[in-house]
């Protein structure tokens, strides 16, 4: 009689263990995706831009614009910054504002005047 009970007893708790694993897996893949928006939404305003100036709608895996490629290399350079201590602690967080100012192509070449110059070296 034991065995009658305890087998269905078993398997039912050991569905509902798998089941619960499942939704905590779904959970977290939802809220991962969820922050994976959020920051595209961070990095689009960081830029004056919208998604489409880095991705083709039609696939948001899909590699094949350019400046996705761009944007992948700089979101490199700017862990790459955050881990060799531009990480907010003690001083400034490094984030793509930090260099775009809300614009896709900053400004980065120093203006020199192309006549007065008292530290121009060489010819
Ligand atoms: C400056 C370029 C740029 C902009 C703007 C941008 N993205 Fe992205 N996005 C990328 C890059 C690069 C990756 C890949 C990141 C990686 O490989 O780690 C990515 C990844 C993603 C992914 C994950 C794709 C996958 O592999 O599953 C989604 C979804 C996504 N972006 C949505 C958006 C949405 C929605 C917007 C607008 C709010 C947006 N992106 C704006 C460059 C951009
Ligand atoms: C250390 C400074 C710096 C940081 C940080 C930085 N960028 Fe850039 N990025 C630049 C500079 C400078 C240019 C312009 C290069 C040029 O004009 O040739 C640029 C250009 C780009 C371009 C090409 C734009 C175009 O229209 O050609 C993309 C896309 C881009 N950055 C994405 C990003 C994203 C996304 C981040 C944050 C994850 C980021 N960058 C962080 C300096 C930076």
């Amino acid at each position: 009689l034991l065995s009658i009970v305890a087998v269905p007893f078993i398997i039912v708790m050991l569905l509902l263990v798998a089941q619960e694993g499942h939704a905590q897996t779904a959970k977290k893949i939802k809220s991962n995706e969820d922050q994976i928006r959020e920051s595209m939404i961070v990095i689009s305003r960081q830029l004056g831009i919208t998604c489409t100036y880095c991705h083709s709608t039609e696939d948001f895996k899909k590699d094949d614009k350019p400046l996705f490629k761009v944007a992948r290399e700089h979101m490199k350079l700017t862990q790459i910054l955050i881990d060799s201590g531009m990480d907010g602690k003690s001083g400034p967080k490094a984030d793509c504002y930090m260099c775009h100012r809300g614009v896709s192509k900053p400004d980065y070449k120093e203006p020199l005047h192309p006549i007065v110059n008292p530290f121009k070296t060489g010819p």
